[in-house]
């Protein structure tokens, strides 16, 4: 027996409910079916597990391409042992439940110290755990709400971000904000504030926010929201990078000898 195309009318109806693995699998699993005398019920479900297999992949990778990570870091690369992060609040934040508790996680720390990678790779695994997720240096994320601004659509793109269970917001204080970006700012925080999980990385201690904030008010409400239900990591030690530099160099120069 050899495969034979699907019925046109069967064909038909999987195409007009968009059921594209099946589809594609149905003529040869008809076939197996027949030849291995399968029961109805175990050609079913091969048939729906195909498609649900294939649905997961399309939706996990549609959501990573949602997500806009600037580079693909994972949890297996961060080298707990050589942070200062603790390694219990590591495997907690690791196990995802700070995510679906809402709860804020604030990254403090100096360059090179793994803010970015961790935040990344929380990301990542985040993504691959069904969570819905958007990436966002600050001043992306303020040039976003500020185009809102433009065209008075605002509230409709804060909305579109509270969509993500876990949004991420890199490099806060790297370049100062005006009193329009901080008022955004404070509006996107103020809304995600027991809805949504946060992450976020800084260089600047709590205490220094007024460097890069230019009101007052506004940070200390700002700081309250994310103080409250935070997590507060703060990483330590030399930049990876220059350890790296060093390593490199140190390579470089025994060459040479
Ligand atoms: N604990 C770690 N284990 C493995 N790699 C690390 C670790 N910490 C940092 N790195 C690596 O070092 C580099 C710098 O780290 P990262 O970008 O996370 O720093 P950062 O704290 O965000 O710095 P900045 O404040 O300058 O943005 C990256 O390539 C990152 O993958
Ligand atoms: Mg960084």
């Amino acid at each position: 027996m050899s495969v034979t195309p699907l019925a046109p009318d069967l064909d038909a109806a999987l195409r007009r409910l968009r059921l594209r693995a099946m589809r594609q699998l149905a003529p040869e699993l008809l076939l197996t079916s027949k030849t291995q005398r399968w029961s109805p019920e175990e050609f079913l479900r091969t048939l729906l597990e195909a498609e649900i297999t294939s649905r997961d992949a399309s939706n996990a990778t549609q959501r990573l391409k949602l997500a806009g990570f600037p580079v693909t870091k994972t949890l297996e690369e961060f080298d707990v042992a050589a942070s200062s992060i603790p390694g219990a609040t590591f495997s907690y934040l690791a196990s995802l439940e700070w995510i679906s508790a809402q709860e804020n996680l604030c990254l403090i720390g100096p360059a090179g110290t793994g803010k970015s990678h961790l935040l990344v790779a929380l990301g990542h695994e985040a993504v691959a755990s069904n969570y819905k997720v958007r990436y966002f240096s600050a001043p992306t994320l303020i040039e976003t709400l500020y185009r809102g601004l433009a065209d008075n659509s605002v509230g409709k793109v804060i909305d579109q971000v509270l969509r993500a269970d876990l949004i991420l917001i890199d490099e806060i204080g790297f370049a100062p904000m005006d009193d329009t970006g901080a008022q955004l700012f404070f509006r996107l925080i103020a809304a995600a504030y027991e809805h949504r999980a946060l992450g976020i990385g800084t260089h600047w201690p709590f205490e220094e926010w007024g460097r890069f904030l230019p009101e007052h008010n506004t940070a200390v409400s700002l700081l309250d929201r994310l103080v409250h239900h935070g997590i507060i990591v703060v990483t330590s030690g030399e930049s990876f990078r220059m350890k790296e530099a060093r390593t490199r160099g140190a390579q470089f120069s025994s060459k040479k000898k």
